[in-house]
This record gives structure tokens, C-alpha cells and sequence, in this order.
């Protein structure tokens, strides 16, 4: 399941593009970080990545090139009521944060390591995954739409900004 090579050949203008699909481990942990403040406000602690990672290490995943990260998505499984259908409650993946590098955008790495994300959700045995986003978030609005995540609420001020959130939820297999 890991260590899978992913690749997007010329197309056009786009340039090609290898990189390496694998789960996180401990010596990215700078890299992960500096990832994460250079695209999102969101920042945390060493010890919250590091904790995640030992917790959920099948769904904190990074995409590199040659030693160089590219790209990353963490989460977390949790228990909570069913966004959908009957209630109760279920055990979800929530993706806490998802960031790629802004000059290798748009070649396809935040699907790919979403879906391994997805993948490792399920040897959790979640039954669904959900995140939240801010509701200008038009890239990652797109990017979870596609992956077949749907809108089932809004969060009035959720961020510490005062913005709103969606909250975003797909049903896993
Ligand atoms: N405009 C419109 N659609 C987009 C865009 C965009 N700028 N970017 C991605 N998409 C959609 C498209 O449907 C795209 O498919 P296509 O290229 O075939 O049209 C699809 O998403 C897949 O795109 P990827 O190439 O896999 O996405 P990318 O690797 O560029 O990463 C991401 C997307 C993670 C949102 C990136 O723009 C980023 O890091 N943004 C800053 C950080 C951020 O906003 N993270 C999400 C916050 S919410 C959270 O963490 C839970
Ligand atoms: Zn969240």
C-alpha cells in the first residue's frame, strides 16, 4: 500500500512530475512543519504532529521528491454522531490538516494522499471521513468535491480569524 510511486506525465505545459507516496515518519517532522506554516494559518506544536503520528501513523501520510517534501495530510479517528443517515454514533477520520507545496500545486498530490489517508481511515474501521474548511476556500472546496466529499454544515466562526467553515463529509466503503 505504501511506497507506491506516483507520477504525472507531460501534458501540455504541466511538467512532469515523480514523486514518492509514504507514511510520515518522525524525521519529517521539520519539514512537515515548515510545509504547514508556509500554506495554511492553522500552525501547531511539534508535539501535535508528533502525537498524531503515533496514534494514527496509516493516515499521516507525505508526498517527496528526492528528499524533498512536497506535500502532506494528517488526521485523526474519532467517535461521533453520524453526519449522515440514521444517528448514533461512528467512528469517523477526521482530516485535520492537508498542505502542498504552492509551485507543485495542482499535479494531483492532494488526491493522492488523501486517498491513501482514505485508505488507512478504513484498516481503522471508520465509516466515514469528514474535515472542516474555510468557506473561501475555493482550491480545497473543488479538491474535496471531487473526491466525492459533500457540504453538511457550516460553522459560524469556527477560525480564530472569525471566517466560517464548511464541514465536509464522505461516506467510506
Ligand atoms: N482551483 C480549482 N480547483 C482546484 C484547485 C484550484 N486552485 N486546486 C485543486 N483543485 C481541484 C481540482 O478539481 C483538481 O483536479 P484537476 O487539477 O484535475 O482539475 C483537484 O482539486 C485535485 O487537485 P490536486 O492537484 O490534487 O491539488 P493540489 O495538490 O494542488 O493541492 C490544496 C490542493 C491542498 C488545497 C492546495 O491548494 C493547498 O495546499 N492549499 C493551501 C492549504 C490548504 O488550503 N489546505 C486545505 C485546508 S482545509 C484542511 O486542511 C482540512
Ligand atoms: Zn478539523
Amino acid at each position: 500500500m505504501y511506497g507506491s510511486l506516483g507520477q504525472q506525465l507531460c501534458e501540455g505545459d504541466r511538467m512532469e512530475l515523480q514523486y514518492n507516496l509514504r507514511k510520515f515518519v518522525p524525521n519529517d517532522l521539520q519539514a512537515v512543519m515548515q510545509t504547514n506554516r508556509v500554506c495554511l494559518p492553522e500552525n501547531y506544536t511539534d508535539f501535535f504532529f508528533i502525537d498524531l503520528h503515533q496514534r494514527f501513523p496509516e493516515t499521516f501520510i507525505v508526498a517527496e521528491d528526492d528528499g524533498k517534501l512536497l506535500g502532506y495530510i494528517m488526521c485523526r479517528i474519532e467517535m461521533g454522531l453520524s453526519s449522515m443517515g440514521l444517528g448514533g454514533l461512528v467512528r469517523k477520520g477526521h482530516v485535520v490538516s492537508i498542505a502542498v507545496m504552492p509551485q507543485v500545486r495542482r499535479r494531483g498530490i492532494a488526491q493522492a494522499v488523501i486517498n491513501k489517508s482514505l485508505e488507512g481511515m478504513q484498516y481503522y474501521r471508520a465509516k466515514q471521513a469528514f474535515l472542516e474548511v474555510r468557506v473561501t476556500n475555493e482550491p480545497a472546496i473543488a479538491l474535496y468535491k471531487k473526491l466525492g466529499f459533500e457540504i453538511s454544515k457550516t460553522i459560524n466562526g469556527y477560525y480564530s480569524d472569525g471566517e466560517d467553515a464548511y464541514v465536509m463529509t464522505k461516506k467510506l466503503p
